[in-house]
């Protein structure tokens, strides 16, 4: 017999004469007559309720039967008398698949974050966790789909590279000599890293496919060891040609609006944990991310509201600055209350590949700034022109030699194109109402951190 998923059985409206589950124990509770075990599969939050009496065949497993421990169980399942279930599984067979030894760590009761954390290979067994994890998949999936239905391509861009799209700096280095080994003696015969973004990669495939995108991990070694970046998280990149800013921000709010509907359409019972638990405030985030359209508003505008602000900032404003998370969260949180692009910034705090406007000062670049999180996209549309490109080059000591192949696309039929770059784990934080970047990703990677 084929196991059923405890979340197919439960959105059956009638009893079902033979099933078969597998999962593991959450409790289990002895009464004269019989045992309740509850069972979690991990397909959805709800376990299910089983009742084993003493000539239930297996039931001299029981007495191992333990929270943790992996079971299988045939039955019958039947309308149940308890409340909070509307069915229950009268056992008529049951299989100790895995015994739990005393030392599992997770309780019935609820365990704080930051315990949690130092048992990340068992917490996706708690609810909190079991449900962020299905949020991610639908999420991911309702990306590709939202695209797939745009008419983008997928591609995959390299996760080794020898360039630094962002011009920061923060690269982790892969190599295979030893430190003092000249680079030209490495593997690829100069310094590798491990790619910041796709982009370069996406813009060649969108001058040839039209509108494409690529989600992978991204690495950055930024030694802020802040909640909201992770060392390795996941990027969304994608990229449009024959658009500009206005039609990259359009793209970016259609896809959050989509997304938010789908996690609630097809989350609700993990989306609620969250909205009851984890943040009260989150439905009407939601809602309003789906609903409300988003500011969009000019950098320079954003420093006067800024300069106007009666709260009192840690960072002081002036035109020009790299805005600070406070900045970016007044605006979104307080100000507006509402997701808000900002664009047009000035080319100092921004990539040499960024479109310089007319002014002379500022580029055509936009970030998605949100409640609670503050920059979730950073995006722009790409100086096409190659003689502009090649004077920010100059500006910024990039040699162009080291690009020759990006400069190419400037030079074969250069069109207007833009493109922006999610932060996916940023995106679950604000789906879910978690806090912290370490909560929505498996295995975070943060300063100092490699366990698992
Ligand atoms: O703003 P960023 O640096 O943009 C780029 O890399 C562009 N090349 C993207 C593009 O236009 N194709 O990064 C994009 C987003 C940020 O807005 C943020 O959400 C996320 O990536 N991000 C991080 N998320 C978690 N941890 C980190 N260390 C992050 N750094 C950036
Ligand atoms: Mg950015």
């Amino acid at each position: 017999m084929k196991r059923t998923k405890i979340k197919a059985l439960l959105a059956r409206t009638a009893p079902l004469e033979n099933v078969l589950i597998k999962g593991w124990v959450r409790t289990r509770r002895d009464t004269k007559e019989f045992s309740f075990i509850e069972v979690n599969d991990g397909s959805c939050l709800a376990s299910i309720q089983v009742i084993v009496d003493a000539g239930t065949p297996g039931a001299e497993f029981l007495p191992r039967i333990s929270t943790g421990a992996a079971v299988a169980v045939t039955g019958e399942m039947v309308p149940s008398p308890g409340k909070g279930q509307a069915f229950e599984i009268r056992s008529r067979g049951l299989e100790l698949v895995g015994t739990s030894q005393e030392a599992y760590p997770l309780q019935k009761k609820r365990h704080s974050d930051e315990f949690l954390r130092t048992i990340a290979h068992l917490r996706p067994r708690t609810n909190k966790y079991g449900a962020i994890m299905r949020i991610r998949s639908k999420t991911s999936h309702l990306i590709h789909r939202f695209f797939e239905e745009e008419g983008f391509f997928l591609i995959h861009t390299p996760i080794i590279t020898g360039s630094d799209c962002e011009g920061a700096g923060e690269m982790f280095r892969i190599t295979t000599v030893s430190g003092s080994t000249p680079a030209s003696d490495d593997f690829f015969g100069q310094e590798t890293n491990l790619t910041v973004s796709g982009q370069l990669s996406a813009e060649m495939m969108a001058l040839a496919l039209g509108d494409v995108y690529t989600f992978g991990p991204t690495f950055r070694a930024e030694n802020s060891n802040t909640s909201r970046h992770a060392a390795e998280f996941w990027m969304l990149e994608p990229e449009m040609a024959f658009c500009d800013l206005t039609g990259n921000m359009d793209i970016a709010e259609a896809l959050i609006k989509y997304v938010v509907q789908g996690v609630l359409e097809s989350c609700a019972e993990d989306i609620a944990l969250f909205a009851n638990f984890v943040d009260k405030t989150l439905m009407k985030t939601l809602t309003s991310l789906r609903d409300d359209a988003y500011i969009r508003l000019s950098y320079a505008d954003a420093v006067e509201i800024l300069l106007k602000a009666k709260k009192p900032f840690d960072y002081p404003v002036s035109f020009g600055i790299d805005l600070q998370s406070e900045h970016e969260r007044y605006l979104a949180e307080e100000h507006f209350k509402k997701p808000v692009f900002l664009y047009n910034y000035p080319k100092g705090i921004k990539p040499f590949y960024m479109r310089m406007n007319d002014d002379g000062e500022t580029v055509a670049a936009m970030d998605l700034l949100v409640p609670r999180i503050g920059e979730l996209i950073g995006g722009s549309q790409r100086e096409e022109r190659e003689d502009k490109l090649q004077e920010r080059m100059q500006a910024l000591n990039l040699p162009e030699a080291d690009y020759w192949w990006y400069m190419d696309s400037r030079r074969f039929g250069s069109v207007p194109h833009s493109g922006f770059g999610l932060g996916f784990e940023r995106l679950l934080m604000l789906l879910t109402g978690i806090s912290n970047i370490r909560d929505v990703i498996a295995f975070p990677r943060t300063p100092g951190s490699i366990d698992f």
